[in-house]
């Protein structure tokens, strides 16, 4: 199945400025709107990686003052700098020098409307190429509700005249449900020439990139209009917007992994990221969650309310349920890992077990081996990290604590109970704990105690 990911190709040249400089002040965050997630990536890696399936002939990416993150987040694409956010309209323009030279089609994109697919920006580049009078194609989507948005105005003739932004616009013009989702094809050579002749005599006191479709038909040009479904062109100003955003993409990444031959038992609560990979015959219980950096593979069973991240695991294993697997765990293939049982920075090797109440840092479990409920690695001195190596076939006794750095041999037997802290050689039983005492008959002697000394 193709996926938003997956190669296309445009017939003629065309270059795509992004912009990412706005403030995102309806967010009411420290960080820029831009690197807010959306499944498990920035929002503007989001755009930038379905504009590269495309192969743009340039990327241009405009950002602001103090944004290195947003700068290092879309390397190595050209960044341009707005130094001050005057509006859609002027943050197109700081890309003029980075295209002066440029012959061919301009794609303007928002890097807040993150899941527009590569097929409707072809789409709109090609409803910009196949009509010789049109200088600009816009993008546009119904919505019962558009406040926000600007409207699409047409004249008499059901031509597009220009694009009111929300704030500027009357009662009556409110009414229209057809918006403007950004998106806009240039033909070549026309940007920045109708950018020249934008003012900011606004609402906002803005430059808006909006207002060059009335120039257009003022100087007798054309603007198509492309009408695409919304689901793909919702903007995100808000974390309400953000929060219906992730939504949609979590149903394209479930969708996907259908597709791809899983099972999901609950859809609706598995939570996914862009980048997760789940082989087939994998089997996903109700409320999982896969952070970023998840490969599963084949005919994998995860069961209920695993949370799962920077983490591989190789076929036929079984998750859970109630397992947290944390970045660097690696878990071989039909290992099990149970419940609450954390792991990370090991090696759970082929066929070991660790299935219950455990936790398993920075160490290996080799092959077959199997770790008792309670288990600990003690990994952590309070300065710095060590290592547990724990043998093939070896078997770890419930509540042990392995008190790294330390290394039990293969095939060795450690006894339920023992703090371990000296290695252990290979077939070795070791017991590291205080020996049993019995005193016979010695219950009711206590009781006895007790009860005198109650009366
Ligand atoms: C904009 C459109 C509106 C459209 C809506 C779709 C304008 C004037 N308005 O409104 O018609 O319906 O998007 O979501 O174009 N940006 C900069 N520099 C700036 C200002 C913004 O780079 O000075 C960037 C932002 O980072 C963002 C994008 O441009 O990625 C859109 O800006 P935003 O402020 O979100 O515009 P909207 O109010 O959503
Ligand atoms: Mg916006």
């Amino acid at each position: 199945m193709e996926d938003n990911w997956t190669q296309r190709e445009a017939s003629s040249p065309f270059a795509v400025v992004l912009l990412a400089a706005g403030k995102g002040t309806r967010m009411k965050s420290s960080l820029p709107k831009v690197m807010h997630s959306l499944g498990g990536q920035p929002m503007v890696s989001h755009i930038l990686r379905t504009v590269e399936t495309m192969s743009p002939d340039r990327i241009v990416v405009v950002i602001g003052p103090e944004m290195e993150d947003v700068a290092a987040a879309v390397a190595p694409h050209v960044t341009v700098v707005q130094t001050e956010q005057l509006g859609t309209g002027h943050a197109v323009i700081q890309a003029r020098s980075a295209l002066n030279d440029f012959k061919g089609d301009i794609v303007v994109l928002f890097a807040d409307t993150p899941l527009i697919t590569a097929d409707t920006i072809l789409a709109l580049l090609s409803a910009c190429a196949n009509e010789n009078s049109t200088s600009v194609a816009v993008l546009g989507f119904r919505l019962e509700d558009p406040t926000g948005y600007g409207r699409l105005f047409y004249d008499v003739n059901g031509e597009l005249e220009k694009i009111i932004e929300d704030q500027d616009a009357t009662e009556s013009e409110r009414e229209i449900t057809l918006c403007n989702s950004g998106a806009m094809v240039f033909k070549s050579g026309v940007l920045f020439g109708l950018l020249d002749n934008i003012g900011n005599d606004n609402a906002k006191g803005e430059y808006y990139l909006t207002d060059v479709v009335a120039h257009v038909r003022v100087n007798g040009g054309k603007c198509s209009v492309l009408e695409a479904d919304v689901r793909e062109l919702q903007g995100i100003n808000s974390r309400s917007d953000l929060a219906q955003a992730e939504a949609i993409m979590q149903t394209r990444l479930r969708e996907r992994a259908l597709a791809g031959g899983v099972t999901l038992l609950d859809p609706s609560t598995t939570w996914m990221c862009v980048d997760t990979r789940l082989g087939r015959d994998v089997v996903v219980g109700p409320n999982v969650f896969f952070g970023p950096g998840v490969v599963i593979g084949d005919a994998v069973e995860i069961r209920a309310f695993c949370h799962l991240e920077g983490v591989c695991v190789a076929a036929g294993a079984i998750i859970g349920p109630f397992a947290r697997l944390r970045p660097g765990a690696r878990v071989g293939e039909g290992a099990r890992i149970g419940n609450f049982v954390e792991i990370k920075s090991a090696d759970v090797e082929s066929g070991a077990k660790v299935n219950h109440l455990a936790y398993i840092g920075d160490a290996r479990v080799g092959k077959d081996a199997n770790i008792g409920a309670g288990t600990i690695t003690c990994n952590y001195d309070g300065f710095s990290k060590h290592h547990t190596d724990i043998g093939s076939g070896a078997f770890i006794g419930s509540n042990a604590a392995l008190v790294a750095p330390v290394s039990i041999g293969d095939r060795a037997i450690v006894g339920a109970g023992s703090v371990v802290t000296e290695d252990v050689e290979d077939d070795a039983l070791v017991v590291a704990r205080a020996d049993q005492k019995s005193l016979r008959g010695g219950a009711s002697r206590w009781r006895k105690r007790h009860l005198t000394d109650q009366s």
